[in-house]
């Protein structure tokens, strides 16, 4: 069944275990301010695995993902077949098998494409892409094109020096109005006229 969307939202917006949105239960979901989801990412939890949550930032444009925050069972054993937990021996919560690799973190503005699975432990930087059908093994670094199954890096979307100026800018967290002032800028291609006017604003508020 399709989840629903991400509503509109201009602050942070939190989903529970059920996949309620601001729902009672603790959150497993976090989407910063306008973080736009056509359908809610699934969170795949296992019985016992640790209550990592999953925090995605503002601006983010997040397919129909799929984020596995454990359900990792233990390789270097005789069988990776979990009896304790399985069969409800002693220490079955305790054994370490499922696992979980840890928290899953993703930056802002990062355009997630469709049917993409992400591991737990797995951090995503800021203005990222992740292209559809991919499986995010392993850290994305800020504004790096990855695709494929494991995800692997194409690109990135500019020069190492452009990105350091971008990421320095933290437009993402600049006040909302201020940001929806400057839409010709951020949906533009001209990165010098951005950087500029990002450099005559000064820092983050
Ligand atoms: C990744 C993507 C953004 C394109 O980025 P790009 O940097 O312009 O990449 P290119 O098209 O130049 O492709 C680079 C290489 O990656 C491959 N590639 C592109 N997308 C791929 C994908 N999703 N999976 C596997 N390989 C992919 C290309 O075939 C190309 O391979 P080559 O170098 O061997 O020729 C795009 O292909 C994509 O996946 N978009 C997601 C669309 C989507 O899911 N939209 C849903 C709404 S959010």
């Amino acid at each position: 069944m399709k989840a629903p969307p991400a509503p509109p939202h201009e602050g942070p917006l939190s989903v529970d275990a059920r996949g309620n949105i601001s729902g009672s239960g603790a959150p497993q979901l976090t989407m910063g301010p306008y973080t736009f989801a056509p359908e809610i990412p699934r969170i795949v939890r296992y019985p016992n695995d640790p209550d990592h949550p999953v925090t995605i930032g503002a601006y983010g444009s997040i397919g129909n993902v799929e984020f596995v925050v454990g359900g990792n069972h233990r390789v270097d054993w005789v069988s990776t077949f979990a009896f304790r937990h399985v069969l409800g021996l002693p220490g079955a919560a305790s054994d370490g098998c499922p696992s979980s690799a840890g928290p899953i973190v993703v930056g802002s503005d990062v355009w997630i494409g469709r049917d993409v699975t992400i591991l737990s432990g797995v951090s995503i930087g800021h203005g990222a892409v992740i292209g559809a059908r991919s499986v995010v093994a392993k850290d994305v670094r800020p504004y790096a094109i990855v695709v494929g199954n494991p995800a692997r890096e194409v690109r990135r979307r500019f020069s190492d020096e452009r990105v350091e100026a971008l990421l320095a800018s933290e437009w993402w967290t600049w006040p909302p109005a201020e940001v929806l002032s400057i839409v010709d800028l951020l949906n533009g291609a001209d990165i010098e006229r951005f950087l500029e006017y990002a450099a005559s604003r000064g820092g983050r508020a």
